[in-house]
């Protein structure tokens, strides 16, 4: 079974990304394209924490991966014209881990905590009072002579960013004091990105081939930039060079991609929960079970993007499989 983390169409961040992402990342919001509202509320919230020469409140942005949540944290770093230090929630394993973290940002910086709901609940304790007071409560000594000092931090401003906001738990995610959903992006703010990073890695394409690597990229930046190197390739070694309607269209069918960007691990999801278990309703566990896949993967990854399609609704009985599902994949529908 082809695994998640090996799709070209995973959202999840891989190391390749990296350095197409850092390059192809706005560094201001006037360049970020899409999330309107997101970026309406931050663009205001940032003005008026310059104007009263403040820290911006804590942020956090939730939403499905790839769809710029770094990006945006590093926006709002540069618009505050302050520094960002990058982290994420696995990799601060100790309540030290956090406080050398805070102890080492300047004052007004940004801290980035990137999948925040997997802090560990002793770490999360430390960035109580440090999000609340700016400060951090330090153990001394062990036992009954144990006490503790307090020790001030400099202002700063953290952004964490998680799938779900019900991840979270609720004492840190009433913490934040700015609370932005991301969205899918639709196929046409998918085309402007595609074309904007094509300008920036000298990469001829054309209205119409940008539009058809924005309608396979599942709503999602990350995706549609991976899928434009890739169309690339292609197109330099089948074509002129060029990545037009044709050539994108040829690409993508090569890399097994559907016309709406569905991949092999989505058909299987879908073609298992119809065969086996009568297009549902059916439990996530069980099909987690039945594909081999992470039930919170399937949740966070596949389920966002084939109920934005329509093709999978979620019932207090389970999963369904739609009828627009069963036409997509040429299924008769049966009642
Ligand atoms: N790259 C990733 N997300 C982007 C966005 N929203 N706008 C422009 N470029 C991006």
């Amino acid at each position: 079974m082809e695994n998640y983390e090996d799709r070209l169409i995973t959202s999840q961040y891989t190391p390749e990304d990296n350095d197409i992402e850092v390059s192809l990342r706005p560094k201001e919001l006037t360049d970020y394209i899409g999330q309107d509202k997101a970026k309406e509320n931050l663009s205001i919230y940032i003005e008026a924490a310059r104007k009263r020469n403040d820290t911006l409140d804590h942020v956090l942005l939730y939403g499905p991966p790839g769809l710029g949540k770094t990006t945006l944290a590093g926006i709002i770093a540069n618009e505050m014209g302050v520094n960002i230090r990058i982290t994420s929630g696995p990799a601060i394993e100790k309540q030290g881990d956090l406080a050398a973290l805070l102890t080492n940002l300047s004052e007004g910086d940004v801290l980035f905590i990137d999948e925040i709901h997997r802090l560990n609940r002793s770490v999360e304790e430390v960035l109580y009072p440090a999000m609340e007071d700016s400060a951090i409560d330090i153990i001394i000594g062990k036992g009954p002579s144990a006490r503790s000092i307090r020790l001030d931090l400099p202002h700063f401003t953290l952004v964490g960013a998680t799938t779900r906001a019900g991840q979270l738990s609720a004492p840190l995610r009433d913490r934040f004091g700015v609370i932005l959903r991301l969205e899918l992006y639709s196929p046409e703010q998918l085309a402007s990105i595609v074309k904007r990073s094509a300008g920036i890695l000298g990469i001829e394409i054309d209205d119409d081939g940008a539009l058809e690597i924005a309608s396979r990229s599942r709503g999602t930046p990350r995706i549609a930039n991976r899928l434009l190197k890739r169309a690339r390739d292609f197109a330099e070694v089948m074509a002129d060079g060029v990545i037009t309607e044709k050539t994108a269209m040829d690409a993508l069918g090569r890399m097994d991609i559907d016309e709406l960007g569905l991949d092999a691990i989505d058909r299987t999801l879908l073609t298992t929960m119809i065969k086996n278990y009568s297009g549902g309703p059916v439990g996530l566990d069980t099909i987690a079970a039945a594909i081999g896949e992470e039930a919170v993967t399937i949740e966070d990854v596949y389920e966002p993007y084939l109920m934005q399609l329509g093709f999978l609704s979620r019932t207090p009985r389970g999963r369904c499989v739609t009828p627009e599902a069963y036409r997509h994949l040429g299924i008769e529908y049966k009642v």
